[in-house]
Formats: C-alpha cells, sequence, structure tokens
C-alpha cells in the first residue's frame, strides 16, 4: 500500500487544522459530525453487538484519528463508568466556542466522560501492547503517512479477543491509477495516501485479525469513474 513522504503529510495536516477551526464556528456542520458518530455507533449495536458488550470489570477503548474536537464514537459507549476511554490524534485538541443554547446541554452529555488525549500519530502511539478492547478508526487512514504501519500497531495495541472497527474510504482500482496519473491537476491535498478495498483487506490479512464483517457501499458507476470514493465498514476481532 501507498505511503507518502512527512512533508506530504504535513501539508495535508496544514489543511486539516484549517479545516476544523472553522468547523467549530458552524453549528450544523457540528450536529452533521455527532449524527455521523450515532449512525456509526447504531450500526455496530445491530450487526455486531458483541463488541460494545459492557465490559465484566474496565474496558479500555481507543479512538485513532480522532480529531481535535474528539467527536468520537468512543464517547457513546455505555456505561460511561466501564469504560476508559482515550483518543489520539495529531493535530492540537481544540476548544469549542460558546455554542447557541440548543447545543450547550447535547455537548455537555457528550463531553462528561474523561477523555485522555494524545497528540501523536497513530504510526507513532506508543503504548504498551494488549492494552485496549477496543480501537475505533473513523475515516481516518487516507490522511495518515502510512496505513499498514497502524492497522500492525493496532494489533498489537488490542487485547486477544479486542475488536477493531474500521470505517474508511477506498478507491476502485481505476480511480487510484485516474488518481496518480492526474496527480498534480487533480491534487487532493487532504487525502495524501488512497488504497483499494482489497489493498486494505491485504494488510488487515497480513496480521492475525478475523475478520468479523466487512461492508461495502453501494455505489454509482458513473460516479465511481469519476474517482467517487466507496465508504467501506468492517469489523476484526485479534485472535
Ligand atoms: C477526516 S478526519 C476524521 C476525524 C474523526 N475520526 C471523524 O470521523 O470525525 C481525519 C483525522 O485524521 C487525523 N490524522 C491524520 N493523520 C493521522 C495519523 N497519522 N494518525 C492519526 N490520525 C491522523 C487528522 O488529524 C484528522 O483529525
Amino acid at each position: 500500500m501507498k505511503t507518502v513522504s512527512i512533508n506530504e503529510w504535513h501539508m495535508a495536516q496544514e489543511s486539516e487544522l484549517l479545516f476544523w477551526d472553522k468547523k467549530r464556528y458552524e453549528p450544523a456542520r457540528l450536529i452533521e459530525a455527532i449524527r455521523d458518530k450515532y449512525v456509526l455507533f447504531t450500526e455496530i449495536k445491530k450487526i455486531y453487538p458483541q463488541i460494545l458488550t459492557e465490559p465484566p470489570d474496565i474496558g479500555r477503548a481507543l479512538e485513532i484519528g480522532i480529531g481535535p474536537l474528539c467527536l468520537g464514537v468512543v464517547s457513546l459507549l455505555e456505561p460511561a463508568e466501564k469504560w476508559e476511554i482515550t483518543g489520539i490524534d495529531p493535530l492540537p485538541r481544540m476548544a469549542l466556542p460558546k455554542l447557541p443554547g440548543y447545543l450547550e446541554a447535547f455537548f455537555s452529555e457528550l463531553y462528561k466522560k474523561n477523555m485522555t488525549y494524545i497528540q501523536t500519530p497513530a504510526e507513532e502511539f506508543d503504548n504498551p501492547v494488549n492494552a485496549f478492547n477496543l480501537v475505533i478508526c473513523d475515516n481516518v487512514l487516507e490522511h495518515t503517512y502510512n496505513p499498514q504501519k497502524i492497522i500492525n500497531n493496532i494489533y498489537n495495541l488490542l487485547l486477544p479477543g479486542g475488536f477493531l472497527v474500521l470505517r474508511e474510504n477506498t478507491l476502485s482500482h481505476l480511480s487510484k491509477w485516474r488518481k496518480k496519473i492526474f496527480s498534480n491537476k487533480y491534487h487532493d491535498k487532504a487525502h495524501p495516501t488512497f488504497f483499494t478495498f482489497q489493498e486494505l483487506i491485504n494488510i488487515i490479512k497480513d496480521n492475525q485479525y478475523d475478520i468479523k464483517y466487512q461492508q461495502k457501499d453501494k455505489y454509482e458507476t458513473i460516479k465511481r469513474l469519476c474517482g467517487k470514493s466507496r465508504r467501506i465498514i468492517i469489523f476484526c476481532r485479534k485472535q
């Protein structure tokens, strides 16, 4: 799978920083971001509820590339007191500005859980092995510089029997080549890395993950030919 230079990645992160800085002042986009998290949470609950089972003791959950506003699926885990949650992202954590009243209550509910935020790229996340029951990676890998290293790292971070939830965008072979050939003309600064569904599956299989579920969104061929990416969901278990 393609990796990119650190320089290219830093350029992508500059635009990512601007994106989040702007987004936090736009209530409609904040609501959309939260809705998106509830959608994934609900899908996990519906398709593979074992992933969200209440831990007998204390469960530890990690969200990779959670974003500087810490709007992650891990904040939705229940019961709150049974989960220790950690979010990592290379961007510095950002505070939300004063929100309109109708959003204030909602966000304070979401933020009431204590989250440990660690500012680091996932490729360099240095943590004890076998530490987490659950790792979430939602719309992150195409923003990173070495997705393969991240998937390998996650394997080490998970406890045996722990789950990885991936929701990512993948390209078709054609879109991938198109993007390569026209990389200067259509430079997609925010997404330095790209991969096909099969390439992602291959790096998962390089580790001893047991793939429990995989879903590809339906798509329209014409849009895909024009380079539209396909959102996929994969649930894996460390054996
Ligand atoms: C599109 S945002 C997704 C944020 C969040 N997961 C969500 O769905 O709202 C991509 C995030 O990946 C982060 N990111 C970029 N490179 C990364 C890396 N090497 N390791 C971990 N996160 C990274 C970015 O800083 C950004 O917050």
